[in-house]
């Protein structure tokens, strides 16, 4: 039981690899957990083996994080996050401050909150993207937001470290979970041949390994920067991408 009477937060947790996290910390024994999420009915449906808190609304909304009652937490997950594709020449405005608002807006403000929150030698997560870290044509707001979350990580672990707090960052590639479902040219190919076949194929283009992670997986690799096994790493980034950005 790596988090026995812990309390943590997690947001995006209605969904993917926040879900993942937060079945995760209940099953190693967490007590309480304060889960946040915009898609109120998927977040209520979650059952846990343990006290929760739900807190239903956009984590880029100063006035959420103003009303949320954290108490004392022990850990986090920074983990909502939206996806988007564009060349620099035709994105709207409108859509880079989409990405940004979520991606960056929200995770600074559940980072704050978290911060303002955690005990003295807690540990927190931000959940970044190989996207922050290679540089591909199309994915300027996305890819942007991701850098901009893992500088913001390791300014954090700094701040933080003479309280013993550690601030990582898990940098993922492809995993297989509902947010490629928005994206229009994996919609239409798991239409064609099969959701499961579409992630193969996708994979196989420019994953070394020739798969994509599941949500479990990254869920697991985030409970190992939390837990105490990685006590002395802090301001790191844990790529976990299948080879995709070498
Ligand atoms: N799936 C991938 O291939 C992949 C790869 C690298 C990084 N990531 C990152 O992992 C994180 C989780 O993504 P996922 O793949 O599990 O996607 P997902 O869509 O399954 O889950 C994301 C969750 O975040 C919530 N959310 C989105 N915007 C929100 C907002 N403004 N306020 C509150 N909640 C919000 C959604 O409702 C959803 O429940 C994201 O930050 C994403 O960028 C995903």
């Amino acid at each position: 039981m790596r988090f026995a009477g812990k309390s943590a937060l997690v947001t995006g947790a209605a969904s993917g690899i926040g879900r993942a996290a937060a079945e995760l910390l209940a099953r190693e024994g967490a007590s309480r957990l304060l889960l946040v999420d915009r898609d109120a009915d998927r977040l209520g449906k979650l059952e846990l083996d343990c006290a929760v808190q739900a807190l239903s609304g956009d984590v880029a909304d100063p006035e959420l994080w103003h009303a949320a009652d954290l108490g004392e937490i022990d850990h986090a997950v920074i983990n909502a996050g939206v996806a988007g594709a564009g060349l620099i020449a035709d994105l709207d405005f409108a859509e880079w401050r989409r990405i940004l608002s979520v991606n960056l807006d929200g995770a600074f403000l559940s980072l704050q909150a978290a911060l303002r929150a955690v005990r003295d030698g807690g540990s927190i997560v931000t959940v970044a993207s190989a996207a922050g870290l290679k540089p591909e044509p199309g994915i300027a707001a996305y890819g942007a937001s991701k850098a901009g979350l893992i500088q913001l990580t390791k300014i954090a672990a700094k701040e933080f470290a003479k309280r013993r707090v550690r601030v990582n960052a898990i940098a993922p590639g492809g995993v297989e979970t509902p947010v490629w479902d928005a994206v229009p040219m994996f919609a239409d190919r798991a239409r064609e041949i099969g959701r499961d076949a579409a992630f193969a194929e996708l994979a196989a283009m420019a994953t070394p390994l020739g798969r994509y992670a599941a949500a479990e997986e990254i869920a697991e690799q985030i409970a190992f920067l939390l837990s105490d096994q990685a006590a002395t790493i802090t301001g790191s980034v844990l790529l976990s991408d299948g080879g995709y950005t070498l």
